[in-house]
Order: C-alpha cells, then sequence, then structure tokens
C-alpha cells in the first residue's frame, strides 16, 4: 500500500506542475497574444486599441511618478520620460484613425461584384509593370538583379494571389499598400512605399479594384499546396534551405529596404511553435511591435497550409516520435507491472 501511496504523491505533483505551474510560468514570461483574426478590420482595430491602453497606463504610471521626484534634475529627468510616454499614446492614437479609415474604404469595395474581363484590362495597365503574370504571357519586364536594386526585393508573381490572400486585404493592399502591410511606421509620403498606390483609370475606384481582385481570382488555380503558398508569399525575403529553396532577392539590396536579413525559417517552426507562427503570419506587429516583415494578408486556407508544410520541412520527425513515444509508454507500462509482480514473488518467500 505504501508504493501505491507514493505513486499517487507523485502522480498529483506530477499534473500540478504540468497544469498549473508550467503554464503560470509561461504567461507570465511571455505576454498574452490574442489568436489569429482573419477579419482583418478587426484585427487591426482590436490590436489598435490594446496598444492605447497600454500607452496610457505608461502614461498614468509617468504622471504619478512625476509628482515623487524631488530634485530639480530628477523633475527634469522623468518630464522627458512623461513626454516621450505622451507621444507613444498620440502615435498610438493615430494608428487607430488610420486603420479605421483604411477598412471604412475597403466597405464600399467588398459590397461590389467584379468583372473579370474588365479587371485583366485594368491589371494589364497599371500592376504590370512591376508585377509578373507569367500564367497569363506576362513575364518579368527586368530580372532579378535589377529588381532588387530598383525595389528593394523582387517583385512577386500574382498568378496564384487571387487564391492565397484574403480578398479584403487584396482592397486594403490595392488602394494603400503601406498601411495594409501594417508598414506605415516605415514607408509615408518621404519614403514611400515601392509598390504604388492605386488611383482609378477612369474613375471609379472601387469598382475597379473589385474588377481587379475578381480578375486574380478567376486565373488563380483552385488548389494551391503550402510549398506554392511559400514561394508566392514568403521566398522574396526568407530561404528555406532545407527544402533547397534559395531567394531570388539580392541580400544587400533586401537588408537595405528591411533594415534587417529576414532569418531562413527552414527551423523557425520548431524555434518558435506553430501558435505562434498562426498569430505572426496572420499580424507580424502583434508578437514584435515595430518590426518591418510585412502583414502578409494570407487567408486562413492557405496559412494553414504553409504552416503544415513548414512542420513537414523543419520537422519532419514529428509523427515518428510520437508514436514512438507510444511504444515508450506501453514498455514501462509492462515493464512496471512485471516489476510489481517479481516483487511479489520474491518477497512472498522472504515472509
Ligand atoms: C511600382 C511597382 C508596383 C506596382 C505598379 C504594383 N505593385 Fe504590387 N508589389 C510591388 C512590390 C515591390 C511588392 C513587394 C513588396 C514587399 O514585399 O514588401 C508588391 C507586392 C504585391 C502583392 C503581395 C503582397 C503581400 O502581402 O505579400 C500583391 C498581391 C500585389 N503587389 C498586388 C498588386 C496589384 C493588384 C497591383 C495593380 C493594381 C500592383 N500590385 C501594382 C510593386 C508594385
Ligand atoms: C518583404 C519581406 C518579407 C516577406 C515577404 C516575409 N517576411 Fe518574414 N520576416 C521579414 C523580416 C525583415 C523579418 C525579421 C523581423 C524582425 O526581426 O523584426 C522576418 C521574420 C520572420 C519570422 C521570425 C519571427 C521571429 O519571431 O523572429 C518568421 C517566422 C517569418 N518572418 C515568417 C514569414 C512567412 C511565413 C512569410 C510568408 C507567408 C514571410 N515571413 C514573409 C521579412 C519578410
Amino acid at each position: 500500500m505504501k508504493e501505491l501511496k507514493i505513486l499517487i504523491i507523485l502522480v498529483i505533483f506530477t499534473f500540478i506542475t504540468y497544469y498549473g505551474i508550467e503554464p503560470f510560468a509561461h504567461t507570465q514570461m511571455s505576454p498574452h497574444v490574442p489568436p489569429a483574426n482573419f477579419d482583418m478590420e478587426k484585427e487591426d482595430i482590436t490590436l489598435s486599441n490594446v496598444r492605447i491602453e497600454e500607452a496610457q497606463k505608461v502614461l498614468a504610471n509617468a504622471e504619478e511618478k512625476l509628482k515623487q521626484q524631488k530634485t530639480q534634475e530628477d523633475v527634469e529627468k522623468q518630464q522627458k520620460i512623461l513626454d516621450n510616454a505622451q507621444k507613444d499614446l498620440a502615435v498610438a492614437e493615430d494608428r487607430l484613425l488610420l486603420y479605421k479609415n483604411l477598412w471604412e474604404s475597403v466597405k464600399g469595395i467588398k459590397a461590389l461584384k467584379g468583372d473579370t474581363e474588365k479587371g485583366g484590362e485594368i491589371f494589364s495597365m497599371t500592376c504590370v509593370s512591376c508585377h509578373s503574370l507569367k500564367s497569363q504571357g506576362f513575364e518579368p519586364l527586368i530580372d532579378d538583379a535589377l529588381a532588387s536594386e530598383s525595389y528593394g526585393v523582387v517583385v512577386p508573381d500574382l498568378g496564384k494571389a487571387g487564391a492565397i490572400y484574403d480578398k479584403n486585404f487584396l482592397a486594403a493592399l490595392i488602394i494603400n499598400p503601406a498601411h495594409a502591410l501594417k508598414l506605415d511606421h516605415k514607408f509615408n509620403d518621404e519614403e514611400p512605399f515601392p509598390m504604388t498606390q492605386f488611383f482609378a483609370i477612369e474613375g471609379d475606384l472601387d469598382q475597379e479594384v473589385a474588377d481587379i481582385i475578381a480578375y486574380l481570382q478567376s486565373i488563380a488555380p483552385k488548389e494551391v499546396s503550402g510549398k506554392e503558398v511559400f514561394e508566392d508569399a514568403c521566398l522574396r525575403c526568407h530561404d528555406l534551405k532545407y527544402d533547397n529553396l534559395l531567394r531570388p532577392t539580392e541580400q544587400t539590396a533586401l537588408e537595405g529596404y528591411m533594415g534587417s536579413n529576414p532569418p531562413d525559417l527552414s527551423m523557425m517552426i520548431r524555434a518558435r511553435s506553430v501558435e505562434y507562427l498562426k498569430t505572426f503570419i496572420n499580424d507580424p506587429q502583434k508578437n514584435i511591435p515595430g518590426t518591418s516583415m510585412p502583414r502578409v494578408g494570407l487567408n486562413e486556407q492557405s496559412q494553414d497550409k504553409l504552416i503544415n508544410y513548414l512542420e513537414q520541412i523543419g520537422d519532419s520527425k514529428k509523427s515518428e516520435r510520437t508514436t514512438l513515444g507510444y511504444y515508450m509508454i506501453g514498455f514501462f507500462i509492462i515493464l512496471a507491472i512485471l516489476a510489481y509482480l517479481w516483487k511479489n514473488a520474491v518477497w512472498k518467500e522472504l515472509h
């Protein structure tokens, strides 16, 4: 009976550690990040409100501390901190307004039905000056080296864009790329984003954007694999060496454009986690505020496929490991039973 008691105590402590202490430590060490939201309007407005709340807290704290300062020097120092906190709050509030305006202007487009033929015409008058569309016979106008130099990054082919990206994101991207990609902190009127804003050709902006999107959807394949999502949406910036994928963009140009070297993603699924990637890809600013990695704007389906693919490449032994885990548990259960029976047999003779 003593053994049973020891076993029960051991099980209880294991459960407390596993389901209590470990998750608690995790919440304390890494702040809570809400899950990915593919309604990007809601996502942007929620995150902006969270940032405003955070900035308000910092400001209130700085005001409180200012009252406690005694010497002139300390008061001046604290005043500077307070001024910065006020500026941060103003930036956060501006950003909320910016996203409200962006998504407000998408509302009209959402309601419209696009004309694929017209969309094709508009596309061939505007977008093809930078984007190729090989499936429709539009080859790139310049080579990768020149594209890297001109735009900082090789411009993606859009043959699958209609299947890969969220429809509302595409609308936002076409009317205001820097805001849709959440790179407003990096690009503005003085430092313009390399993809130009689209202004209507004949006059009705909303209708023309809806036409372009309808066109992109009509030429996209029905099924797109995770690898294809990677190639079209990530490969211009990230290598995936484990699958022999090397980005076409020249490194120095890319570093100049992004301000840092985007990492190889072969092992990222293990360095971070599936959960992390799910929230990160949908809205990089949520996990790394101020990062230059753009929101990629994938729809939920293509994001899931992409993550599966990254898991296959980075963690190909996962299913083997899980099966082996079950075998090991089975082995130990049998071992425990045999050990118990053996012990009983030995002790019976000794008593
Ligand atoms: C002046 C060049 C230029 C024009 C014109 C242009 N783009 Fe782009 N586009 C780019 C560049 C550069 C990128 C890559 C930006 C990056 O990765 O940071 C891009 C990226 C994209 C992406 C991928 C966005 C993502 O989330 O990964 C889509 C979709 C796109 N453009 C659609 C269009 C459409 C539709 C048009 C026409 C209305 C258009 N572009 C016109 C330069 C251009
Ligand atoms: C226009 C270039 C660009 C594109 C396109 C791009 N990324 Fe990134 N990515 C970056 C940069 C730059 C960083 C480094 C960010 C930093 O450290 O602030 C980064 C970092 C990352 C990280 C590491 C985050 C971390 O916690 O360190 C992951 C994961 C990632 N990207 C995934 C993706 C995936 C998946 C795609 C395609 C769906 C993609 N990226 C498309 C530029 C890009």
